[in-house]
């Protein structure tokens, strides 16, 4: 039943805004963004479109824009973005920057459907194992749920566990002072006129533990447009990745086209605070720098190389250092792939050989059975060796499920340099997927693939002038709804004059915490330590010199957090500099790294494209849609390959290094054509890249969960798991990694 209720709501005057504040902005005569007019121009402007969708943060998704089905119960709405930004385009022009997007949302169905398509069935299960019962929760916990059991009559309700028992064998207490108790499944029968037809199937859980409520799951239906916002598996992924990839050409046209149908100019919010939108897209100016000449080693019969089209090839080229491997081995867990491991390992050795590496071609290969006992698997293997080894090859069984036991055990426990490769590899043998391997393996042997040809000349400015450090750092966050830390990973280069080799450090700190903890510590006896330190030692250790500039590449900084994440870690870089040396405050240069925006650039032309329809790489615009008086820019560096290629924004929050915008451009997209695992430049900034797969990798380290602990390893190795998995499941809000040893640790093992 629903009953009227009543709200008194008041509206309290708070202040007048200031329109000239953002004039004065606007124009470069204020430094100061008057944030809150920006703020009040984006609430007039989504008024309309926030009754009309279903919002999520800043954009707004409906089955109008179209919905597509995905797998396990989920469904993908299209939508699109929308946001007012102040940029360099004068006093009455903020940009409006809209683009296409899509998300996951629950599909609206009765639970029954839903358990059934969780796990691909045709038919409605007639009963749930305690494990199947742990599943469906955790992918419903949360959900608004109305129940359909009653004609006219909805009740909505928030989902807040499974019950163990079933509807027929759950019981509660009907009336207290009587103390009746009664089933769940006899009470729709008696009071609801209802008999379920799935008694023996567990309820919903709605309310608290001390007031909960039960639900029949055949009486509960979702309701409609809810985000799903927990981690979608590897299908999902490639289902939304499938909707979300669009040409450019096409992207263009549905912006375009979803502007003329929201009409601003007719919107009635919009008119009244006499706020007008252009329905064309704005035409800026780009550059598109030149591609750097890249290094070779000099017996190779090409020296150097000239990219063109954001790529190149290894054809008679020999890596700038090789890197050697002599005792190596490798453990296959691939079931289907049997016969040919032997074959795929010889061609690891003529692709590693052929690149310029001195690769044993003799190495002990098995194929393993053991799919329980993985860990162990490795460590008898590892241990029947003849020669300590400086490389094991781990194929990967089919299964996804051991991934990251397999890399935790490795990274951590092995103190072993391990390539992991996929089974499914072994079947399809590529030239170049051999060729990647290859140059994986030699930066993890020690090698160095390519280094720019500015490097070797020392024609880098500021690079060049000094001994410099480049940092890149990341922070990831656990999935919504898992319960574990966030992890922080900092890389910095270990070889100036070049800037390939990147040593990294990781640690756990406390979820969702944006800031990076460890830059810089300080025991309470007053001893330093921390990230930012040890990388600089290990930079002293490796070159000789002590850093005079540093180059720290941010990536994971929402603009929101911007001068929190400044101030702290630029006072914790100085910090860890003055802790070494009194007086020793080498200039630093601090620039966020942003994949995650909503700009997009299209060619004004077909000349100006690339094959795949989009801006070619190298392009760099910097003006206009820019920030209006602050040192930033789009960089596309890398190029286009499927839908429509996203620029990277670098905003440079703080210089001591006096970059020119052309040096830093130049610098970082040249920096782009380093990246260690293939012969194309990439997306973002290497130190960036490197900081976010290490932090990726680092996931596996803490996120493997009951899994890993119930696995059984031997001797030595099992305390340390032991005490490993204690960690993973204690309550603490931050669970520390596992060490790695220094050996893997100091190469490029993330690689
Ligand atoms: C709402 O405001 C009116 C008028 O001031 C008052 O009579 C009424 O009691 C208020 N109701 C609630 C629920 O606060
Ligand atoms: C940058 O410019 C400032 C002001 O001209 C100067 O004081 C400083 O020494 C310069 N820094 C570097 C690293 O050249």
């Amino acid at each position: 039943m629903s009953r009227d209720r009543t709200f008194n709501i008041s509206i309290n005057f708070v202040k007048s805004l200031d329109q000239y504040a953002l004039a004065q902005f606007l124009s470069g005569r204020q430094t100061e963004c008057p944030q809150d007019i920006i703020t009040a121009l984006d609430i007039v402007l989504r008024e309309s479109a926030s009754n009309k969708y279903v919002t999520v943060s800043r954009s707004f998704f409906s089955h109008q824009f179209g919905k597509m089905d995905m797998s396990g119960g989920l469904e993908c709405w299209r939508g699109y973005f929308q946001s007012i930004r102040p940029t360099q385009m004068g006093l009455s022009l903020k940009s409006l920057n809209a683009d296409t997007s899509a998300t996951p949302f629950y599909k609206s169905m009765s639970i029954l459907t839903f358990i059934s398509g969780f796990y691909n069935e045709r038919h409605t299960l007639t009963s749930l194992s305690d494990r199947e019962r742990h599943e469906i929760q955790k992918a419903l916990n949360g959900v608004r749920v109305e129940t359909v059991h009653l004609p006219n009559v909805r009740r909505r309700y928030r989902i807040t566990g499974i019950t163990s028992q079933s509807a027929k064998e759950l019981m509660f207490t009907l009336d207290e002072t009587a103390g009746t108790k009664i089933s769940v499944a006899q009470y729709f029968r008696t009071h609801c006129k209802y008999n379920l037809r799935h008694d023996s199937l567990p309820c919903i859980k709605a309310g608290s533990d001390s007031k909960p409520k039960y639900l029949p799951l055949e009486v509960c239906q979702i309701v409609d447009g809810q985000r799903y916002v927990k981690k979608l598996n590897e299908v999902q992924v490639s289902e939304i990745l499938k909707v979300a990839c669009t040409p450019p050409t096409e992207r263009e046209g549905k912006i375009l086209e979803l502007v003329r149908k929201n009409n601003y100019d007719n919107d009635l919010f919009a008119k009244n605070f006499g706020i007008g939108v252009q329905p064309n897209l704005i035409t800026v100016e780009a550059r598109v720098l030149q591609p750097p000449r890249l290094k070779y080693h000099d017996s190779g019969a090409e020296k150097g190389c000239q990219p063109f089209g954001g790529k190149w090839s290894m054809n008679n080229k020999k890596v700038f250092r090789g890197g050697s491997v002599d005792a190596w081995a490798c453990i296959s867990f691939s079931r289907h792939y049997k016969n040919i491991v032997q074959d795929f390992c010889h061609e690891i050795v003529f692709a590693c050989n052929r690149i310029g590496m001195v690769f044993n071609q003799n190495a002990l290969i098995i194929d393993s059975g053991h799919h329980q006992r993985i860990e162990n698997s490795i460590h008898d293997f590892v241990k029947a060796c003849a020669k300590p080894l400086q490389l094991l090859v781990v194929i990967l069984p089919e299964a996804k499920g051991a991934y990251g036991r397999i890399k935790k055990y490795c990274d951590t426990e092995l103190g072993i340099v391990t390539q992991c490769c996929q089974s499914k590899h072994l079947n399809k043998p590529n030239r170049q997927y051999f060729e990647n391997l290859a140059l994986k393996i030699n930066v993890k042997a020690g090698g160095c693939n390519t280094v720019l040809e500015d490097s070797v000349r020392g024609s880098i400015p500021v690079i060049s002038e000094e001994p410099s450090i480049i940092f890149g750092a990341d922070v990831t966050h656990p999935a919504p709804g898992e319960d574990s830390s966030s992890i922080a990973a900092v890389v910095a280069s270990m070889d100036w004059p070049y800037v390939t080799k990147y040593k990294c450090l990781l640690s756990a700190q406390q979820r969702t915490r944006e800031i990076i903890e460890k830059l810089y510590t300080k025991t309470d006896d007053g001893v330093p330590g921390g990230m930012i330190r040890e990388l600089l030692f290990a930079f002293h250790k490796a070159t000789g010199r002590k850093p005079n500039r540093i180059i720290f590449y941010r990536d994971g900084v929402s603009e929101g957090q911007f001068n929190i994440v400044l101030t702290s870690e630029l006072d914790a870089i100085r910090r860890a500099c003055a802790s070494i040396q009194e007086g020793y405050l080498p200039p630093t240069t601090f620039i966020v790294v942003q994949k995650r925006h909503h700009t997009r650039l299209f060619p004004e032309n077909t000349k100006m494209a690339d094959r795949s329809g989009n801006i070619l790489p190298g392009t760099v615009v910097d003006t206009k849609i820019c920030h209006p008086n602050e040192f930033d820019f789009y960089l596309c560096s890398h190029a286009g390959i499927q839908g429509t290629s996203r620029p990277a924004h670098y905003h440079v929050l703080h210089d001591e290094n006096n970059f020119t915008a052309d040096q830093l451009q130049s610098l970082t997209n040249n920096l782009c054509y380093t990246y260690a695992r293939c012969t194309r430049s990439v997306s973002i900034v290497p130190p960036a890249y490197y900081a976010h797969l290490a932090a990726f990798r680092a996931r596996y380290y803490i996120d493997t969960g009951s899994e890993y602990a119930s696995s059984q390893v031997s001797g030595k190795t099992r305390q340390r798991t032991a005490t490993a998995s204690a960690a993973t499941t204690s309550a603490a809000p931050t669970t520390g990694l596992p060490a790695i040893p220094e050996n893997v640790a100091n190469v490029m093992f993330y690689c």
